[in-house]
């Protein structure tokens, strides 16, 4: 999201801060509809602005207010940005290395400072997010309810259908078993899986577990977030309306959390 600067307001109750703006243009900026349509849900008492359920014709501060719709929190601060990176191979997640390896805050903005939600290994290319919302990384990385990652695996050998019904049944691992899983064979040698973990080379080492060796690991979808068209080493901000999505994934657990 672009920082936007808020005119001062004039002649406001008391109540609402020096750089007030109106809940339902916030609401609307977000995606959730025309200013009519978010007026509708703030009459509704579907909005809640610190805790408290919001009155027609409030203001924020969008700094600072904590915005919840339909007990969801919404990042609504003018100074929040979220990228979608094409993670390469041969670059490591992490904002910094002490051993000098390229680090995925090579490739994206140095400010506002960001962080990976979620890590790709070093082998592994494709979507990260990264961001400065520290509450919704904490969501969408929580393992209870973390959101859904596909991933597509080349592998050195065919899977049978006995292999792949065990992959979706979950398998054993030394860190304990994997949940339920999707997982298509989309060509020879090819799997797409769907994970809603976030361990330690968990894909990789799924595949392992039957004695089958990953040639090649990318990640095209991040809950609802996927990008056809992304380069490798390429980023873009994610847009309202996908950043919406995400918080709404978490919370549904539907294209988030399986
Ligand atoms: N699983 C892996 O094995 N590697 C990743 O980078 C992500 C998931």
């Amino acid at each position: 999201m672009t920082a936007t600067r808020f005119p001062p307001i004039t002649n406001e109750p008391i109540e609402n801060p020096p750089e007030a703006v109106r809940l339902q243009k916030v609401l609307a900026r977000l995606g959730f509809g025309s200013r009519r349509v978010c007026d509708d849900m703030i009459a509704d008492g579907r909005i809640r602005v610190d805790g408290e359920i919001a009155e027609l014709g409030r203001r924020i501060d969008p700094s600072t207010a904590k915005v919840m719709v339909d007990d969801v929190p919404m990042g609504v601060a003018p100074d929040l940005v979220y990228y979608l990176l094409n993670k390469p191979t041969g670059v490591i997640t992490s904002m910094s290395d002490p051993q000098g390896r390229p680090t995925v805050a090579e490739l994206v903005p140095s400010t506002p400072q960001v962080h990976n939600v979620g890590r790709l290994d070093e082998q592994t290319s494709g979507l990260l997010i990264l961001t400065n919302d520290g509450d919704l990384t904490h969501r969408l990385t929580h393992p209870s309810h973390g959101v859904e990652k596909e991933y597509v695996a080349h592998l050195d050998r065919d899977l049978s259908p006995l292999e792949l019904r065990r992959l979706r049944e979950g398998v054993e691992l030394e860190d304990g078993p994997t949940a339920p899983a999707k997982v298509t064979r989309t060509d020879d040698k090819v799997v797409r899986i769907v994970i809603h973990e976030g361990r330690n080379r968990q894909v990789r080492r799924m595949f392992a577990s039957l004695g089958a060796n990953v040639e090649r690991l990318v990640r095209t979808r991040v809950g609802p977030i996927a990008d056809r068209r992304l380069a490798p080493g390429a980023w873009r901000m994610l847009d309202q309306g996908e950043v919406r999505e995400l918080e709404i994934a978490h919370h549904e657990g539907g294209e988030g959390a399986a």
